[in-house]
Parts: C-alpha cells; structure tokens; sequence
C-alpha cells in the first residue's frame, strides 16, 4: 500500500471508499492507510493546532440525534483544521418535529451542496441508509450499540503511537460489550491488525458467541490484568439496557472497575484507556484514570487526527459507485447478532 502524499492534495487511489460506514469491511490495508493519513496530518497540523487548506471550498454537516461531547466537536475542529466549512444540525430545532422523514431531512441538506455527512443516531444502520439514498459521502459517528469506526480507529492510533505496533499486542476490552459500539469497532480494527482481543464483563453483558469473531471471552478482570498490554474501560451504557445486567453499580465496580490496587498485578508498562465519558468509581478509578499509563486525553487529541484524515480521505474521493451501501448484518441490530 503505498504511503500517504506529503502535499495531502490527491487521496490514494488505493482507496477506494466513498463513506466509512464501518471497519468490519475495511482490509488492514486500508486501516494502516487510514492510521498512516492520520499521523501524517497530526504531523503537519503541529499536534492537531494548525490550520491547513487542503478541504477549503467542502462543507460538512453534522447530523446528530444522539448526545455528544467529544465526538461532535472532534469532527467539527477536525473539519475547519483542514478548511472545510461545518453545519451543526440540530435535530431538536428542525423539520424533523414537523412530520419530516429523516431520509427528506437528509435529502434536503444535500440539496445545499454538501460534501460528507457526519451521523449519529440510535439506530443501528442509520448511516448505511442514508449512504443507500445520498449522493454525498456519509461517516459513521455512532449507530446504535453496532459500530464507531473513528472511535475504534482513534483508540487503535493510540496505542500504535505507544507501542509502535498493534500486532502481537494482547487488548482487553472491559464492560458493557453487549452494547458497545466502541467494542464493535475495537474487535474488528484490532484483529485485522494482528492483536489479541479478550473481551471481559459480567456473563449478562458479554456472550460466549463473542468468541465467534475470533476474541477470547472472560468473566475474570483479576485473571487477565496480568496478560494485557493495553486495557479498554467501556462505560456501562444504561441508557441502551432494557433490564439491569446486574445487581448493583457497587457490585459490578467491585468486581469489574479498574483500580489502583488491580493495577499493581498489572505489567509495568500497561496501557489504560477509555472513550469517554467516563465513570469515576464504575469503570475506572481516580488513580487509574490519572495515572501516566493513561490514554484517555492522548485519545482526544487523536480523535482529532483520525478525523481529519477520514474526511480527507472522504472529501477527497469523488468515485460515483457505491460502494459499501448495505448494513454489514442488514435489519438486526448488533446486540441481537452476538
Ligand atoms: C462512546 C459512544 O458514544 O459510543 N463515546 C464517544 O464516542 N466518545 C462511548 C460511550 O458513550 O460510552
């Protein structure tokens, strides 16, 4: 795969998508290109700070129906680094109120002479919908408990800038897998480039048919601290359970929050991260959370870089076929299929 040009003005040929959908359908080739993009364009923005033009005359729209701190603004900076004009769409303050089908709402924004749409909905497919009826390249930033390909390739970034390389390395991911989009993405990013993957959580939050996907499953985080490279705190996503998964907060922290003294069996050099937000005293305690192993603000800022380069590599790519329009598992959300 050849590497990224210096000037940024021509996106790879080798790379051949119009949306990022997901990273379940990307090669490791395509993800190296894409990490490889990002680091080159954190490079030439002096640690993300300074404002290119290399998307100067696109505009891209942020269409979020779900809450949002870091993501939104991430793609919103990501986007005036690079010179591209930004719209927040507020679902709350539209048509959408008014009767308006989200496909229209959609449709019209288009009509503006937009360039990529950034969405974020609740529902699992709703990006590979509107990649079906748009003409204008659409990013995942979030779609239900399926997928969050930026968060994934952020948290992926991360420890490549750490260790160097992923393949080899041994990630647990720790929490809500059930409901994780950032799981999802993790999973996938991960094994393509090599990692071992050990997802771990309480039996009512992580399936056994996790293993099917090619990733350890444990119920034991005691177990394995001592064999993970890098560990990912995931939030307990309340909002998306239907039942409560166990008894208490103060069970599940006792028996699945990182801690100081968890840390002390961990290796020397362990990594810690989290996407964010985090939940002091659930996932994670103060100590890990602020401890110098910690990636979680080294994230945030690589956020910005993976998301210039994804909509570089969107803005950029004007091919008129689409190419990856269908749900990866068409109608069923994620936690269904797992
Ligand atoms: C994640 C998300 O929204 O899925 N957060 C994020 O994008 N920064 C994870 C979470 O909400 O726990």
């Amino acid at each position: 795969m050849p590497s990224v040009p210096h000037t940024f003005d021509t996106v790879p040929q080798v790379w051949p998508h119009r949306h990022l959908l997901d990273l379940e359908r990307l090669t490791p080739g395509e993800i190296r290109l894409l990490l490889d993009a990002a680091a080159q364009l954190k490079e030439a923005t002096a640690g993300c700070r300074r404002k290119l033009t290399i998307l100067s005359g696109r505009t891209i729209v942020n269409l979020f129906f779900e809450n949002s701190t870091r993501t939104r603004t991430s793609f919103s900076l990501a986007a005036r680094r690079l010179g591209a004009d930004v719209v927040e769409f507020s679902a709350s303050g539209s048509s959408l109120s008014k009767g308006e089908s989200f496909i229209d709402t959609a449709k019209n924004l288009e009509a503006m002479g937009i360039d990529v749409v950034v969405v974020r909905h609740s529902t699992p497919g709703t990006p590979h919908l509107l990649a079906q009826h748009l003409d204008v390249g659409v990013i995942n930033a979030g779609d239900g408990a399926h997928e969050h390909p930026t968060q994934g390739l952020l948290d992926i970034f991360s420890i490549r800038e750490r260790l160097g390389d992923i393949s080899g390395a041994t990630v647990g991911l720790v929490g809500d897998i059930a409901h994780s989009r950032t799981a999802r993405s993790n999973v996938w990013g991960l094994l393509k480039l090599g990692a071992k993957v050990i997802v771990c959580g309480p039996p009512t939050l992580v399936s056994k048919r996790w293993e099917e996907l090619g990733v350890e499953v444990s119920h034991n985080l005691d177990e394995i601290v001592p064999r993970c490279d890098v560990l990912n705190l995931l939030r307990i996503q309340f909002e998306r359970q239907n039942t409560r998964p166990f008894p208490s907060v103060r069970e599940y922290a006792h028996l699945y929050a990182m801690t100081g003294e968890r840390l002390k069996r961990a290796r020397k050099d362990l990594l810690s991260r989290a996407p964010g937000p985090i939940n002091r005293g659930v996932e994670v305690s103060d100590d890990v959370a602020d401890c110098p192993q910690s990636l979680i603000l080294d994230q945030v800022t690589n956020g910005l870089a993976v998301r210039m380069a994804t909509l570089w590599l969107t803005c950029g790519n004007r091919l008129p076929e689409t190419d990856q329009t269908g749900p990866a598992q068409p109608g069923l959300p994620a936690e269904k299929t797992l």
